[in-house]
């Protein structure tokens, strides 16, 4: 249960504490162009391990992601405050044709799991570079937006975010969409449920809502200059499916032939996913707004790959 993680920063590292703090993976190893950073977060980690759980945690190369069950990839550069997630696009690009090659040549066996921005187009160009099946390759996707949709939810409601099953699919950007219309309380409809609390969840607490979770990322870059503690549960979570092989539905950005139309695009929607990645597509119920505001979605990434090449 060996876990690769390339890229060192605040995503990466922070991704490495919450396995570390989870017991999730035997092994951890930390890949990072900038040799003194990962040297830094190995040992700064490895003082972490008495107190958590015993993972064996290193820095190396490439090399070293050898037997690795799952690679995370968190490498290249973050949004500066105000800066959109496909602004940061031919910059990772470039630093995904550097790694990638390297990371599949060390560990043949691996899934990948993306988490760099703008995450579902450097899942897809991940997947290509890599050669490998799409299901094999995941990226976060709008997990962190689905978490931050329910979490938004659970504050109104006054109930546990577990107990909120919410979705946000397509896009993990400005074009994502909030399914509204499939979001369950304790399993029953959302505003049945809100009804039941005497909350009044009208259009102006939707759209609240809808603005919060869409400007989330923006107002923590605003704040403190980048996103990692909710990206490194999401991480872990998706670490533990993986090696544990949980099958758990997750709106995670893997590879579809189709959307609406949109062909050859990769973008969050409800996947199973498990030891062989994410290869099981749930298709979900949507509105007919909802379905309009996913095509459109989808075009926006399929856009910006053609822009690229892909
Ligand atoms: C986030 O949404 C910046 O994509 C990152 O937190």
């Amino acid at each position: 249960m060996k876990i690769g993680i390339v890229g060192a920063g605040a995503v990466g590292s922070t991704a490495a504490f919450a396995l570390i703090n989870q017991g999730i993976g035997s092994e951890i190893v930390l890949v990072d162009h900038n040799a003194a950073l990962s040297e830094a977060q190995h040992l700064d980690l490895l003082h972490a391990t008495p107190y958590c759980h015993p993972l064996r945690v290193r820095c190396g190369g490439f090399g070293d992601l050898q037997d690795c069950a799952l690679v995370i990839l968190a490498a290249g550069v973050s949004q500066a405050p105000g800066e959109t997630r496909l602004q940061l696009l031919a910059r990772n690009a470039a630093v995904f044709r550097s790694i990638v090659p390297p990371i599949v040549q060390a560990a043949p066996g691996a899934i990948l799991l993306v988490a760099t921005n703008p995450l579902d187009i450097m899942t897809h160009v991940a997947m290509r570079l890599s050669g490998l099946p799409p299901g094999r390759v995941i990226g976060t996707g709008t997990l962190l937006d689905s978490a931050r949709f329910r979490a938004l939810l659970a504050e109104r409601l006054g109930v546990a975010a577990l107990s909120v099953h919410a979705q946000v699919l397509g896009e993990h950007g400005d074009s994502e969409v909030l399914v509204w219309s499939g979001a369950q309380v304790a399993g029953l409809p959302l505003q049945r449920f809100a009804a039941l609390q005497g909350v009044r969840l009208d259009d102006t607490a939707m759209a609240e809502i809808d603005a919060d979770v869409r400007g989330a990322a923006y107002r923590i870059i605003e704040g403190k200059g980048a996103t990692c503690y909710g990206i490194a549960a999401a991480l872990a979570m998706l670490a533990r499916c993986v090696l544990f092989d949980e099958k758990r539905v997750l709106t995670v950005s893997s590879h579809w032939h189709d959307i609406d139309g949109v062909p050859d695009v990769t973008l969050s929607m409800p996947v199973q996913v498990g030891a062989d990645g994410g290869a099981f597509h749930v298709p979900p119920a949507l509105s007919e707004t909802e379905q309009l505001a996913l095509a459109a979605s989808a075009r926006v990434i399929r856009d910006a790959l053609a822009a690229l090449g892909y």
